[in-house]
């Protein structure tokens, strides 16, 4: 598949001499068409970072950047016309309706009025909008404004889509309606580039894991290879206090080829597939425990450690 994104030893500082601050350390990186690609990584990763010198809002620094073939820093306005971009933050205009919004932004990039009376509706329907059409933006809740946002990414009709943290702080329900979208997208071939915080999500939505952390890339793949190469297949999460035969696996001193973190309550230990009927005649009968595969934050905590960001 050919590539969408390619980034090449990709470095921003922010700040000179003193204050200096390098944001992103050198990062490789490919995105190929007609797939969902997540960018994870805790807070001040660089994630967002990376996304604006994908849009040429933030100047890289040293490397190269390329975008459907094109340096990102130097993007035509009919390449940048071809994606569709959700910020971090909504920048909605407060004061306008929502489908004022969704033209006004249309507009801008000169697309044409009939076009634009067909599209916004369609688009509103698309985002479960319909019903706001002439509300204004303030009078909207934090899923609607967030699923305008999207709506508004789609009104060229990119064929990339970077999505900057779209489900942050959403409802369970509003979370599920955008997966059903963003998959209806990749759906229509469409390449999407996606940052979140939520591991099911990225698990759910992603053919591959860029896993960035402190500027740097920890390790990429698709989330069933990353489960893979770095924790076993199974955990159990067994409450403590832990029984006395755990306590021996846990501190390393038997000959079983397992992993154990304690997490405060209780203590996950990481089993293969091979190693798991005999790990289970270990817990005794009294023990609580839940046993379920491993997934992708067990990656990302192993990768990224536990403690909290900024
Ligand atoms: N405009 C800026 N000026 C200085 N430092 C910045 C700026 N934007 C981000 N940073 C710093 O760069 C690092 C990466 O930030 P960011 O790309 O926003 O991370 P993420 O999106 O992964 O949370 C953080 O340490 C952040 O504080
Ligand atoms: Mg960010």
């Amino acid at each position: 598949m050919p590539s969408i994104i390619t980034a090449t030893d990709l470095k921003k500082t922010y700040g000179k001499g003193d204050t200096a601050h390098e944001a992103v350390k050198g990062i490789n990186f490919y995105v190929s068409e007609g797939t969902c690609t997540g960018l994870l990584g805790p807070n001040g990763a660089g994630k967002t970072t990376t996304m604006g010198m994908l849009m040429g809002l933030v100047r890289m620094t040293s490397g190269s950047l390329n975008v459907f073939g094109q340096p990102a820093d130097k993007l035509p306005r009919d390449i940048k016309a071809r994606i569709g971009l959700v910020p971090q933050e909504d920048n909605l205009d407060p004061d306008l309706s929502v489908e004022q919004n969704l033209y006004i932004y249309g507009r801008y990039f000169g697309i044409k009025k009939d076009v634009l009376a067909t599209r916004v509706p369609q688009l509103l329907n698309f985002m479960q909008l319909e019903e706001k059409t002439k509300s204004r933006v303030n009078q909207l809740s934090g899923g609607m404004k967030r699923r305008l946002v999207i709506a508004r990414a789609l009104v060229n009709d990119p064929d990339l889509i970077i999505l900057d943290e779209p489900t942050t702080g959403l409802d369970p329900q509003a979370r599920v309606m955008i997966w059903q979208r963003l998959l209806e997208l990749k759906k229509q071939g469409k390449t999407l580039l996606l940052t979140t915080h939520y591991m099911d999500e990225a698990q759910r939505l992603c053919d591959d894991i860029i896993l960035i952390d402190g500027g740097k890339i920890l390790d990429n793949g698709t989330p069933q290879q990353l489960i893979k190469n770095h924790v076993k297949a199974h955990v159990f999460d067994v409450t403590k206090p832990l029984p006395s035969a755990l306590t021996r696996v846990a501190e390393g001193k038997t000959q079983q080829d397992i992993n154990a973190e304690d997490v405060g309550d209780s203590v996950l230990f990481y089993v293969t597939e091979a190693g798991t009927p005999s790990f289970r005649k270990t817990i005794p009968h009294d023990a609580q425990y839940l046993h379920r595969p491993a997934h992708l934050e067990d990656v990302f905590l192993t990768l990224t450690g536990r403690n909290l960001r900024e």
